[in-house]
């Protein structure tokens, strides 16, 4: 069990509209549903899949003046002491199209304040930091910010947990940042920009692991949507969880429900990988039922209750 988790990572208002189906290049189609607003991105979503699972967060983000935190960030266990506010630039926003056909999603993101964050402003949280078993992030805030929260983590003895998401399209990511990062967390197109290693069975996942192996990650975490999570770790030990059936409304949110809600319940000495991942494979089986990014993500009580029911 973790005691506390930092997030570092963006916050987005997502404006979300529901589609029978996905167009093509040129196409117009007709939705029979209005836009509506949540709140959203990938920072923040798994900052809120932490504390609604009953443990202590410190949210590193910045967000517009205009942002109303009180308000948007009202969430038992989240600090908002570590949010930031840009001088220039407005709150993120996402644009997201659900499909009801299939429950995915097709996100175009803006990054707004997020993209206004830098190293330095991450420096002034290093307490933030500090106090905690496990730093998370993402990459909807610039590479620097991710390197300089994960060089004070390691600085105080803290784990680092990266979900390389959004993946650059370019595939690169610096060799200081991997070397930082302790878990590594893509979904397998992310790992596929990565490593250029196609997720197709379990042999070429644990090629994959042996990319991130090689470059100083020792744990590695790769969700292939409904199916489930693999995870190997460097003394070979590996397996796959598996996701829990149940009918996809909107996906959105899905992984990064997984990897808060499973950094909760992670021992920060790593050794009880399987049985944190099945609870957060157990809490993105709630998200992907509802509508949303923020509204979706489930409390400790409905996960413990998926856990309970499945035994
Ligand atoms: O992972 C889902 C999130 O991606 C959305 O909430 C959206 O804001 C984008 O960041
Ligand atoms: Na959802």
């Amino acid at each position: 069990m973790a005691k506390i988790v930092t997030v570092l990572g963006s916050t987005n208002i997502d404006k979300v509209v529901s589609v029978p189906r996905f167009g093509v290049s040129g196409e117009t189609l007709h939705t029979p549903n209005h836009q509506v607003e949540a709140m959203g991105g990938k920072g923040l979503n798994q900052g809120v899949a932490v504390a609604r699972s009953a443990v202590k967060t410190n949210m590193i983000t910045k967000v517009g003046k205009e942002f109303d935190t009180a308000k948007n960030m009202n969430v038992a266990n989240l600090s908002t002491e570590h949010v930031m506010y840009s001088e220039t630039e407005e709150t993120g926003q996402a644009y997201i199209t659900v499909s009801e056909e299939t429950g995915d999603n097709i996100i175009y993101i803006y990054g707004g304040a997020n993209a206004d964050m830098t190293a330095a402003d991450v420096r002034e949280h290093t307490d933030a930091i500090k106090e905690s078993d496990f730093v998370i992030a993402q990459l909807e805030t610039s590479v620097e910010t991710v390197i300089e929260a994960f060089k004070i983590a390691h600085e105080n003895g803290v784990k680092t947990i990266l979900n390389p998401a959004p993946m650059p399209e370019d595939g690169g990511l610096p060799a200081e940042l991997l070397n930082l990062t302790d878990v590594i967390a893509p979904n397998e197109h992310e790992t596929f920009i990565l490593t250029g290693i196609e997720v197709t069975d379990e042999h070429s996942m644990i090629d994959n692991a042996s990319y991130y192996f090689e470059r100083g990650i020792d744990t590695v975490i790769i969700t292939v949507g409904s199916e489930g999570a693999f995870y190997m770790r460097k003394d070979g030990s590996e397996g796959i969880v598996p996701s829990f059936k149940v009918k996809a409304v909107d996906t959105t949110a899905a992984g990064d429900t997984f990897i808060g809600a499973m950094s909760t319940r992670l021992n920060p000495e790593l050794d009880n990988l399987p049985e944190a991942m099945r609870y957060g494979a157990a809490a993105s089986s709630l998200t992907v039922q509802r509508a949303g990014a923020q509204p979706s993500i489930p409390v400790e009580e409905e996960v413990l209750k998926v856990l309970e029911d499945n035994k």
